[in-house]
């Protein structure tokens, strides 16, 4: 028989073509749908053609899972879905955010508020690069990033996901797309999908549009703009997206002037879709169709048809699947949901199956096993690192300055709740969804560095809480990293923005008695009282590092330049927030773009 589908020679828009056309309606849904791991059963992919699966933060196969238990785990649900009549491959996709993250040993890279301040688009590339085959080598094809909201207000919770308040530094940083799916070529066709091998995975642009200029940066809440601006501030990253063919776009639970983005036929299907030419797919966030009615998910036919009339292509249910699938089934028998809409939405989806390669190669390549958390993954990671450090105080006067710190001093104090917290300095989407303390995986922490780095006469002396008594001892000077404990998603909403865990007592105290530069280590600006600010002889603004604490000793210790500039601009106090460049009451502590080196004051 004529299985142009299965043809590897045949153009993609024919084999599209072919398989749609042997498809049942039933086969179509179950492409549409995708859902948890820990509801997945090969015999349901099997039967209803299901198109996707989804690992959430940290639903792992077990705990300290190896590379080989993910790819054994997704290589099973995978030989299921084959094994469906049209032996659809499917995809399974993680929020691998800075690194694969959810996966025990994996490089975790700074998180996109410190890729921001290092402005640094060839870097982002090579972390896409690297995140893509620590993705692969774990069996996984589909990766829930690059996320490309512009956080115009840093209360929000995913402010430590975004590359920058500027619009024109997030653009920039969009290239991490070409590093995860590789490049296109020049001649490439505008707006189609394109992942470039086994060692590339399908990207996601997300959260389609605007989720970071809600008011007061509440998660999930209400972007108030005018098209025009919504289009220059919010979805002018998007532009660069889909030019650099990125496969998938992740709908926003958010809502624009009170319409819910998984509700907005105009900005999914007349912008996204039929103006900026989209063709890849629109999935929808977890759970978002629930998200549509109150109480959650009740009239769940109405949330279905709503979103899939709207323009959402992929739903990520995850769990009641059944009866989304059923529900769909009902919808398009009724007339309510066209089988042009379903079509459109199924030849997207095979379409970014067919370009990934995923009818040719559907299993995972072991040869790349080893790469997960390798020593050129780790050294880009502290690259990053050391890219991202924004240097905000250097001396209490400029002409004596206090960095660069001397290794070999004689004793050297190391404070504070996030010195030694491998956990703290990854931040969120790390090991779980809102990441952990302590150990969570491997990796070096800021007092590990600095072990490491000093000289072998110098005494490090770790205290997290210093007593008097400590600080009454003798020290060439103190280092003190403080910061916010982990979080994701709303769990991050927050208007006080103080420095948690005392952390400001904690710089102080050490301040009054010891030479003390401060790390702060946070997914965001926190407010800086200036009586701390004047104790301390230098301060230095880290955001999330990830695993390569020597990224951060790296550069205290001279042997590299700071590079970092803000992403986001220092308020002084929360109630001046938000707080954006171009206002007139545009009044910071330190500007976008501020930042200082060890030769001169980088002009923002
Ligand atoms: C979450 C996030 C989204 C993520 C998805 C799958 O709720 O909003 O960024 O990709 O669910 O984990």
């Amino acid at each position: 028989m004529d299985c142009t589908y299965k043809n590897p020679n045949a153009p993609i828009e024919d084999r599209v073509k072919d398989l749609l056309s042997r498809m049942t309606l039933q086969e179509k849904i179950g492409q549409m749908t995708q859902i948890e791991r820990s509801v997945a059963t090969p015999a349901d992919l099997k039967s209803f053609s299901i198109g996707s699966i989804l690992s959430a933060g940290g639903s792992v196969p077990f705990q300290k899972a190896l590379p080989a238990d993910w790819a054994d785990m997704v290589d099973k649900f995978q030989q299921a879905a084959l094994e469906s009549r049209l032996g659809i491959p499917l995809i399974y996709g993680i929020d691998a955010v800075h690194g694969n993250n959810s996966v025990y040993g994996a490089t975790i890279f700074p998180h996109n508020v410190g890729l921001g301040a290092t402005r640094d688009a060839d870097l982002a590339q090579r972390i896409g690069a690297a995140t893509a085959l620590e993705v692969r080598a774990t069996g996984i094809h589909y990766d829930f990033a690059p996320c490309v909201a512009v956080c115009r207000d840093p209360r929000w919770g995913r402010c430590f996901e975004c590359y920058s308040e500027d619009t024109n530094i997030v653009r920039k940083m969009t290239s991490i797309i070409t590093g995860l799916q590789g490049k296109p070529p020049a001649d490439y066709p505008k707006g189609y999908p394109f992942v470039a091998g086994r060692n590339n995975v399908i990207a996601c642009a997300k959260h389609f549009v605007g989720d970071g200029g809600t008011e007061k940066g509440i998660n999930e809440g209400n972007t108030i703009l005018s098209y025009d601006d919504l289009e220059s501030i919010h979805m002018a990253p998007y532009l660069d997206c889909i030019s650099q063919g990125v496969s998938t776009i992740m709908a926003s639970y958010s809502s624009w002037n009170g319409r819910q983005l998984h509700a907005d036929h105009f900005l999914l299907t007349e912008i996204l879709k039929d103006k900026l030419g989209f063709k890849g797919f629109v999935i929808s966030d977890w759970e978002a169709l629930d998200r549509l009615t109150e109480p959650r998910g009740s009239n769940y036919c109405y949330c279905i048809s709503t979103a899939v009339n709207a323009g959402v292509d992929m739903v990520m249910v995850p769990l009641r699947y059944k009866q989304f699938m059923d529900d769909l089934t009902f919808l398009v028998e009724s007339g309510e949901v066209l089988m042009s809409r379903i079509d459109d939405a199924v030849e997207r989806i095979l379409r970014v199956k067919f370009v990934a390669g995923l009818f040719e190669y559907p299993f995972s390549d072991r040869s790349l096993l080893d790469i997960v958390g390798c020593k050129l993954h780790r050294e880009l990671a502290r690259e990053a690192v050391r890219k991202s450090l924004v240097l905000l105080k250097n001396g209490k006067n400029p002409e004596n300055p206090f960095l660069p710190l001397d290794r070999t001093a004689k004793r050297i104090l190391v404070a504070g709740s996030h010195a030694d917290n491998l956990g703290y300095q990854c931040g969120g989407w790390t090991s779980t969804w809102f990441g952990g303390s302590g150990r969570i995986t491997i990796g070096t922490t800021i007092l590990d560095a600095i072990r490491e780095s000093a000289g072998d006469e110098t005494e490090v002396i770790y205290d997290e809480y210093p007593s008097t008594n400590t600080l009454a001892g003798q020290y060439s000077f103190a280092i003190v990293v403080v910061g916010e404990p982990p979080y994701a998603e709303t769990l991050g909403d927050n208007k006080e923005l103080v420095i948690p865990f005392n952390g400001s007592d904690i710089i102080s105290s050490v301040a009054d008695k010891i030479p003390t530069l401060a790390i702060l280590i946070s997914g965001r600006p926190l407010v800086l009282e200036p009586q701390v600010l004047e104790k301390v002889d230098a301060f230095i603004a880290a955001w999330l590092p990830g695993t390569e604490g020597r990224g951060v000793t790296d550069v205290v210790f001279g042997d590299f330049e700071f590079e970092g500039r803000l992403p986001m601009t220092w308020f002084r106090s929360n109630d001046q927030l938000p707080m954006n460049p171009g206002q007139n009451s545009y009044d910071p502590l330190f500007p976008l773009g501020f930042g200082l080196t060890y030769n001169k004051e980088k002009k923002p």
